[in-house]
């Protein structure tokens, strides 16, 4: 039995030494510098550690969404560049630049609230310009990118820091997409560089591209998913020498013999059919473990079924396949256990969404313990 076993009925276990593996393969196959992606508390891994650890191995910025998660890293004590990637409420711009955020602007408009804040407080307000080639989410369309660009260049207060764009397909298969959209955004580039107006930071490539595109690495990669040693996606697995940093454990809470026909859970949408051995663990939809049937989770080395409903904080399994199973046991939702693994991959096919979302949606009273902390 771990020690956390006796203090929680569930926590994810995050190693940081597989967020250090996992930056320093970026390090070792790519010139550019790192932008570790904490956003939503790291995908969930939580972002003021997984942020120290990754700028220890090597990363030199870190990129958010959002202002207060890049404040939540500056009260941490992390000076390091931080780039918000989204929007910044215009209200917030003095404290962004007070606080030395980067922001992400793609209007003329964005660009005179920026200048009147960075005015207002007597300091500089550093800008990326976000290049909308082909992901229609946010950006300046490519044709009017240059003249906003020669504006930031050219305004005081403001320094022209960065260029960027994001790939809507770099994790698929057919390079096609990936390339028309880099060739919008070089056109972009090679515009302001005969005009000597490159920033120093120009940037594209995520994980997906991070792994498979070299030529869009220019400065700056942007790196997320495979810092937390997930796959991109189905067509852009890792390579070797990635590692997932997290696993979610549980205690089982109860172990209980039942008699054939009794119903279990919400609705008893299952019935057991014979004497059959019912755990319960602490885990329920409200920590992020969705009510669907068909689920999986470890217990004794072993795939247990998930049987009736997923409760608000608690679940039953079936312990036919681990026979000695008792109270307190550990049980793994997402990770390995002896030789049987249940990635977050595989939990998002089941639940009809990606990785990404499986592990963003652990919940915030889930505790997460760290491994390797330094
Ligand atoms: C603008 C931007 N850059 C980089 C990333 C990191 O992407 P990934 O987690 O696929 O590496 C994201 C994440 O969605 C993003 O929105």
């Amino acid at each position: 039995m771990s020690d956390a076993s006796l203090l929680h009925s569930t926590w994810a276990e995050v190693d940081l030494d597989a967020i250090r593996q996992n930056i320093r393969w970026f390090r070792e196959h790519s010139q550019a510098q790192v932008m570790a992606v904490v956003k939503a508390n790291a995908y969930g891994h939580g972002i003021i550690p997984v942020a120290r650890t990754a700028l220890q191995a090597g990363a030199t910025w870190c990129g958010v969404a959002r202002l207060d998660e890049a404040l939540l890293l500056r009260q941490a004590g992390l000076d390091a560049p931080i780039l918000t990637l989204g929007y910044t409420p215009p209200a917030r711009l003095e404290q962004a630049i007070v606080a030395g955020i980067s922001l992400t602007l793609w209007d003329e408009r964005q660009l005179e609230q920026a200048v009147a804040a960075a005015q207002r407080v007597g300091m500089d307000a550093r800008l990326h310009l976000k290049v909308d080639t082909g992901m229609s989410r946010l950006g300046i369309q490519p044709e009017a990118a240059s003249h906003l660009a020669r504006r930031i260049a050219r305004t005081r207060r403001v320094i022209f820091e960065g260029l960027f764009t994001h790939f809507a397909r770099a994790d698929e298969r057919d390079p096609l997409p990936t390339d028309q959209q880099q060739q919008r955004f070089e056109d972009v580039l090679r515009a302001l560089e005969r005009e000597g107006l490159r920033p120093p930071w120009v940037h594209a490539a995520n994980s997906a591209a991070g792994l498979t595109r070299p030529s869009a690495h220019y400065d700056l990669i942007r790196v997320g998913i495979a810092m937390y040693g997930l796959h991109p996606s189905g067509e852009c697995p890792l390579p070797q020498g990635f590692r997932p940093a997290l696993t979610w454990k549980a205690v089982l809470s109860q172990v209980k013999l039942l008699p054939p026909g009794r119903g279990i859970s919400y609705g008893h949408t299952y019935v057991t059919t014979r004497w059959e051995r019912i755990g319960t663990v602490p885990v329920g939809y409200a920590d992020g473990f969705r009510r669907v049937e068909r689920n999986w989770v470890l217990v004794g080395g072993r795939r247990v079924p998930v049987v009736g409903r997923v409760c608000m904080d608690q679940l039953m399994v079936q312990l036919d396949e681990a026979p000695q199973a008792r109270a307190g046991d550990e049980v793994v939702l997402i990770g390995a256990q002896g030789e049987e693994r249940l990635p977050a991959e595989e939990l998002g096919r089941r639940w009809g969404t990606i990785n990404y979302e499986v592990t963003c949606g652990i919940a915030g009273r889930v505790p997460r313990l760290y491994l390797n902390e330094r």
